[in-house]
């Protein structure tokens, strides 16, 4: 795994930008580039500058990072869900937000001879589009197929830019109205049924479809990585608040991590996504 220096970085907006219902594509300027080249699955605790933003900073995975991975410019994509990714939403090209990280373990990179299935969900492809970037920025081996879903084609962001990172993308929508009519994980387990080799699943989403996911992988003894959207108030192992149920091999409770050091990104199959406390 990758491990990152984490810094308190002030960033100036260059741009925010509407990209779907509710959704944004946040753009900032560095104030130096980033000591080590990001990967996909590491995340930054933001806050702005306004009075109005909550007590806590809120966590937000990298999308893009330029074009060696540090700089100069990170864009995140967020959806609006209460009063901090308001006030993200609310921001003026030229304001300051502060970014601390990087921060986490991200995915690992890919492993030449092994096809990596990255299934999105909605607001949960800024990981794997990192992830993708970075694969063709360092001309990394292996080959690679995207799978997107989302409840509808305006919950499908950045399609256009996942779609120029040279792999191909499948898409599935819950109402039919772009690629298959139905869930993620049922075009996941028609795409590993047309697989040959070795696999491996990188995915991030809501809990419940990376659940579904990693139902499909363990029924298939196919490797699952997830990056863990837990609700978090530090986002360096200070405070608890992030903690994941993780069950033993008989599926009974064993112990707790933190998805903030231990994760995001970590093995799905020991989640107990039934008794997260999110
Ligand atoms: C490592 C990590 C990476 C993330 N990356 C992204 C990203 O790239 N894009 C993005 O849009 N979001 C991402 N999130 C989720 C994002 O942090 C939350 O949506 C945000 O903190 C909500 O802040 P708020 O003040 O707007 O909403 P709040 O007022 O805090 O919450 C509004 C509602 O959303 C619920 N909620 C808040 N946080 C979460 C959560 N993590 N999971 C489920 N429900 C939640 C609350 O229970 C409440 O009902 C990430 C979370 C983590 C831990
Ligand atoms: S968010 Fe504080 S320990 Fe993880």
């Amino acid at each position: 795994m990758t491990s990152c220096t984490r810094d308190v970085l002030q960033t100036t907006v260059r741009e925010v930008a509407a990209i779907g219902r509710d959704a944004w594509r946040l753009t900032v300027a560095l104030p130096a580039p980033l000591a080590t080249p990001l990967a996909g699955g590491h995340f930054f605790m933001l806050r702005t500058a306004g009075a109005d933003f909550p007590f806590l900073n809120r966590p937000f995975s990298a999308h893009a990072a330029g074009p060696d991975g540090r700089g100069p410019e990170l864009v995140f994509l967020f959806k609006t869900v209460g009063r901090g990714t308001g006030c993200l939403a609310r921001l003026r090209v030229g304001e300051a937000v502060t970014a601390i990280g990087p921060l986490g373990q991200p995915f690992p990179d890919p492993r030449p001879g092994e096809t990596t299935v990255l299934v999105a969900g909605g607001v949960g492809l800024p990981p794997l589009h990192l992830w993708l970037e970075r694969r063709r920025q360092r001309r990394l081996g292996g080959a690679a197929l995207l799978l997107y879903g989302a409840r509808s084609h305006d919950q499908l962001l950045e399609l256009a830019s996942a779609q120029a990172l040279g792999v191909e993308v499948r898409t599935s929508t819950d109402d039919g109205s772009h690629g298959l009519h139905g869930r993620v994980d049922r075009l996941l387990e028609g795409t590993l049924a047309g697989i040959a080799g070795p696999v491996r699943i990188l995915t991030c989403g809501p809990d419940p479809m990376m659940a579904a996911v990693t139902r499909v992988a363990a029924t298939r003894g196919v490797p699952c990585l997830v990056s863990l959207e837990t609700v978090m108030a530090c986002g360096f192992g200070v405070c608890n608040a992030c903690a994941v149920p993780i069950a033993d091999g008989d599926g009974r409770l064993a112990r707790y991590v933190r998805a903030c050091i231990e994760g995001p990104v970590m093995d799905g199959k020991p989640v107990l996504w039934q008794h997260a406390t999110h």
